[in-house]
């Protein structure tokens, strides 16, 4: 299970900050490093105004990825994807509460591939609306910043918001992990574990910094 095989907290750096024109180099730079997953984001430019990238280029980056692929499918209707970005490799997919409204049916069809199913949730969507989905998820993937853009301002509130997921997660007996995903550094990193986190998701402090490996490393070591 991808739960226990690593030692937590478990690292996805997310290929969206990287640079698109060496990403062959960007997947290793991350195989090589003590990364645990690769975050890949897919925006529609319809549930989130900016548009990234789709199934082929995800399709190159598990060519080269040593690592599991953790797709954040950032769109509507992301049951007509969902087959199409597990055949392109995806371990981890994670879909949105506010763009599904068959939600139970969602998880259950990213479940049947065989992989892990991650529910998003977008910063002004409260922890309730979890209640009765939590037990039937492997992920509650938290933002802590606006979906649509790399590199924005951490949101304090994030903070409150791990302590209710971890505590609704302990009344339901599930065993979905908590990443948070969207200005993470090694500030907030480990305010963040010690509320509950277990995923850190790392896409502009990673790649912007002058030692990504080492960057990788210091998340790691928190
Ligand atoms: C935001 C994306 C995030 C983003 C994180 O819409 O879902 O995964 O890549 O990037 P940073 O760490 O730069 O906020
Ligand atoms: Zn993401």
């Amino acid at each position: 299970m991808l739960q226990t095989l690593q030692p937590m907290p478990i690292i996805a750096p997310s290929i969206l900050a990287a640079d698109f024109a060496n990403l062959e180099r960007e997947v290793k730079l991350i195989n090589e490093s003590e990364a645990d997953w690769i975050h890949v984001d897919i925006m529609d430019g319809v549930f989130v105004p900016n548009i990234s990238f789709g199934i082929p280029v995800t399709e190159s980056i598990n060519k080269h990825a040593t690592k599991p692929l953790d797709v954040h499918l950032m769109i509507v209707q992301p049951e007509k994807y969902v087959e199409a970005f597990f055949k392109a490799g995806a371990k981890v997919i994670s879909v949105h509460i506010e763009a599904c409204p068959h939600l139970h049916r969602n998880i259950q069809q990213i479940k049947a591939l065989g992989i892990k199913a991650g529910v998003a949730v977008n910063p002004h969507t409260p922890v309730s609306q979890l209640v009765d989905i939590i037990a039937d998820v492997d992920l509650v993937c938290l933002m802590s910043v606006n979906p649509g853009f790399g590199g924005q301002k951490f949101i304090e509130n994030t903070y409150a918001k791990v302590k209710e997921i971890k505590s609704l997660i302990k009344d339901k007996k599930s065993t979905a992990l908590i990443e948070i995903d969207g200005g993470v550094n090694t500030q907030n990193a480990p305010l963040l574990i010690e509320a509950g986190a277990d995923v850190l998701v790392a896409g502009n402090f990673v790649f912007s910094s002058a030692n990504p490996k080492e960057t990788i490393q210091r998340l790691k070591a928190l």
